[in-house]
């Protein structure tokens, strides 16, 4: 069984190449908190986790998840895979405790560079198109080989911590999380009201409601009133950037930082 997480289809390309190579079920984290499930028979199985680095750690939805989950039986291998754009810090230490914390005992863990997503600091851009081609490209050779190395059950370390690991992962980290707020969010006047980004977003953070109705003529010269509806952040955002790179119309900004940074998801 495969667990994963994802906000913009990178983790979600290599959990699912991954649940194909090795012909493991594989269960979106998100769907599982909506519908309340939180018990899970793992005897004697591999047992895997995919998802993003956020802030040189694990996403707190991955963590809050793990713990809050009773996980039955003992897997003969546990194994996670986490996508980053750079590196990521002590992530695979604060994973493995997050499994002691549920009796779980790790056996490899897996990196994947792969494009940039996050945008909402001054001075953070995406790859360059022939940058992020690279990285998923390279992401694509290694699948089979991290397949292999699972299927065959080894002992891998295979990790990016970059330089002074321990000050991104405890203090920039936790300083970055604190400043997690979806209350910079908005759309331009380009936005359609399609509702794209109320559909992208894993954690059902946006509602689309009406602005404002307007009144415009109709082919029979009567005035009609046309709905205009526009996504509102409620306060619950993971800021993993779906809703700012699914969009469209590009409508979807955040503050004055993400104005011209362009888009990326994983296609
Ligand atoms: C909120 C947030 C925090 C991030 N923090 C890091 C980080 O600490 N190190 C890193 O290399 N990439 C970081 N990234 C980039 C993502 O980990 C990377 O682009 C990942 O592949 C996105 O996966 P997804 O498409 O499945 O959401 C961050 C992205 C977001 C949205």
């Amino acid at each position: 069984m495969i667990y994963y997480y994802s906000g913009c289809g990178n983790s979600r390309f290599v959990a699912k190449s991954l649940s194909e190579a090795l012909g493991e079920e594989l269960r979106f984290i998100p769907d599982l908190i909506d519908k309340g499930i939180k018990e899970f028979d793992c005897e004697g199985g591999l047992l895997g986790f995919v998802f993003p680095v956020y802030a040189w750690n694990v996403p707190t939805l991955v963590r809050d998840f793990i713990k809050n989950a009773c996980w039955k039986g003992k897997p003969e291998y546990v194994w996670f895979a986490c996508t980053c754009g750079d590196n990521i810090g002590f992530t695979d230490r604060e994973f493995r405790k997050i499994m002691a914390s549920v009796s779980l005992e790790l056996n490899a863990c897996f990196t994947f560079q792969m494009p940039e997503t996050y945008l909402c600091f001054p001075g953070f851009s995406l790859d360059t198109e022939e940058n992020a081609k690279l990285k998923n490209d390279a992401v694509k050779e290694k699948i089979s080989i991290v397949a292999d190395q699972i299927r065959n059950k080894q002992t891998v370390l295979d990790l990016i911590p970059g330089k002074h690991p321990w000050i991104n992962t405890h203090i920039i980290g936790s300083l970055f999380k604190l400043t997690i707020s979806d209350s910079a969010f908005h759309t331009t006047d380009d936005c359609i009201g399609c509702g794209v980004c109320e559909r992208s977003c894993p954690v059902h953070n946006i509602t689309m409601e009406i602005q404002k109705p307007s009144s415009e003529g109709g082919q029979d010269g009567q005035m009609k009133e046309t709905v205009v509806k526009r996504p509102k952040w409620n306060g619950n955002c993971l800021q993993c950037m779906a809703c700012y790179h699914y969009c469209p119309k590009n409508a979807v900004q955040y503050g004055r930082l993400t104005a011209g940074k362009g888009q990326y998801y994983f296609k």
